[in-house]
C-alpha cells in the first residue's frame, strides 16, 4: 500500500482538508485500494477534534466526504509508516524534523514535500493558514488543483495504471 499523510499545524484546516480532497480524487480515480491517506498536526491543541467549521463548509459545498476524521499529532512512526509526507508550508517541514526518528532507529521510508510544490505556476510555495486568513475558499482551490497534481506524481512514480 502507498500511504500519504498531509501535515499543517492544528489538522483541523489544512491538511484535513487536503486528506479528504485526496481521498476523493484517489476513489474517484479507482485507486483507493493501492493508496492509503491520512493527516496529522504538528501541533497537539486540537487532537481529537473534527476539521475546523470553515474546512467542514467548504467540503460539504463540494460533496466531499470527511466522516469520522479527527486531529492526531505527528508522531515518530509516521516516518516509517507513510510513503510520502506533503506539508503545507515550509514551518511544517521545518517541524516535521523534529519527529523525524533516529536513523538508527530504522530506515526513514517517507519522501517529505510541500503541497504547493506540484503546483508549477505558484510562486508561493505554503499554503495560507484559513485560522488567520478566514480564507477557505483559496485554500480549497489550491488544494484541489495541488493534490490532483500529486496523484498524476504517485501514478507515475509509483507506475500505477
Ligand atoms: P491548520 O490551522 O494548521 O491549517 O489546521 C491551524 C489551526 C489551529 C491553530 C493553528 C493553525 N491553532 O493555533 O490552534
Amino acid at each position: 500500500m502507498i500511504q500519504v499523510l498531509f501535515v499543517c499545524l492544528g489538522n483541523i484546516c489544512r491538511s484535513p482538508m487536503a486528506e479528504a480532497v485526496f481521498r476523493h480524487q484517489v476513489k474517484q480515480a479507482g485507486l483507493d485500494h493501492v493508496i492509503a491517506i491520512d493527516s496529522a498536526g504538528t501541533g497537539d491543541w486540537h487532537i481529537g477534534h473534527p476539521p475546523h467549521q470553515g474546512t467542514r463548509d467548504i467540503l460539504d459545498k463540494n460533496q466531499i466526504d470527511y466522516k469520522g476524521m479527527l486531529a492526531r499529532q505527528v508522531t515518530s512512526d509516521d516516518f516509517v509508516q507513510f510513503t510520502y509526507i506533503i506539508a503545507m508550508d515550509e514551518s511544517n517541514v521545518k517541524n516535521l524534523a523534529g519527529f523525524a526518528p533516529e536513523p538508527a532507529d530504522g530506515e526513514n521510508r517517507a519522501s517529505i514535500h510541500k503541497l504547493l510544490d506540484f503546483a508549477p505556476g505558484r510562486k508561493d510555495k505554503n499554503v495560507p493558514d484559513p485560522y488567520y486568513t478566514g480564507n477557505f475558499q483559496e485554500v480549497y482551490e489550491m488544494v484541489e488543483e495541488s493534490c490532483a497534481r500529486l496523484l498524476t506524481y504517485i501514478r507515475d512514480k509509483e507506475q500505477l495504471i
